[in-house]
């Protein structure tokens, strides 16, 4: 299965939903990697390089590909093949979204962020990518449940699909990232709750587009 993270803007926190997803499922036993497609600036990979350093468990699989394509080819060794894209994919973001069963598309709140968002996810639709596969994820979000709620309805109106748990904006997030752990593996209890359940939602959402395909 092919899962690929999208944005129009950098930053919304592809690379964070990607580690997670990897970490998550590789602990559920599943085979999975991360495709890292920036290899100019190497997020995923330069993070896989700081958790062997540390010596976490368990060890993720990270490449870097210099085309989707490369990446796609690899796809079939995997349970889970996690495509984490640069910002403005454009192109390369349509091969992505063709060939995934589940495209996520990260933002936060604001309309600066979602906007953009929504009009990727269009430019996708039009180009005969299934809106059925398209999954909003609130991500890096700070705010209050007002906030929540607005953005929610902005993206309802929009037909946009939107996963229900967040992934909040926290020090021990960044500063986690900066070991080498996924955004579960900070060590407060609550925050790995919530954040774990991010990742069970869209395995669980996974499952349902591909039972339905
Ligand atoms: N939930 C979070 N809480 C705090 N910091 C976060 C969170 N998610 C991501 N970050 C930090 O925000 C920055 C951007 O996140 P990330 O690299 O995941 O975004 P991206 O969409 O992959 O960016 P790019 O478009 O540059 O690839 C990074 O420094 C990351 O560590
Ligand atoms: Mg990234």
């Amino acid at each position: 299965m092919i899962i690929s993270l999208i944005s129009q803007k950098g930053g919304v926190g592809k690379s964070a939903l990607a580690r997670l997803l990897a970490v998550e499922i590789t602990k559920a036993g599943w085979s999975a990697k991360i495709a890292d497609l920036d290899p100019a600036q190497g997020t995923s990979t330069k993070w896989k390089a700081r958790r062997d350093v540390a010596g976490f468990q368990p060890d993720v699989a990270v490449e870097k590909f210099r085309t989707v394509e490369r990446a796609l080819n690899e796809a079939a060794r995997y349970d889970l093949m996690i495509l984490d894209g640069p910002a403005h994919a454009e192109q390369g973001g349509r091969v992505m979204a063709k060939a995934s069963d589940l495209v996520i598309l990260p933002t936060g709140y604001s309309l600066d962020d979602m906007e953009p968002q929504v009009e990727a996810a269009y430019e996708l639709e039009d180009t005969g990518v299934d809106p059925e596969r398209l999954l909003f994820v609130f991500c890096r979000a700070k705010g209050s449940d007002a906030e929540d709620r607005a953005a929610r309805s902005y993206l309802r109106k929009a037909r946009m699909t939107v996963l229900g748990p967040i992934l909040p904006e926290l020090a021990s997030i960044r500063q986690g990232h900066a070991e080498g752990r996924a955004a579960s593996e900070v060590p407060f209890p609550k925050v790995q709750e919530k954040v774990i359940d991010v990742a069970q939602e869209i395995v669980n959402q996974l499952m349902k587009r591909r039972e339905a395909a």
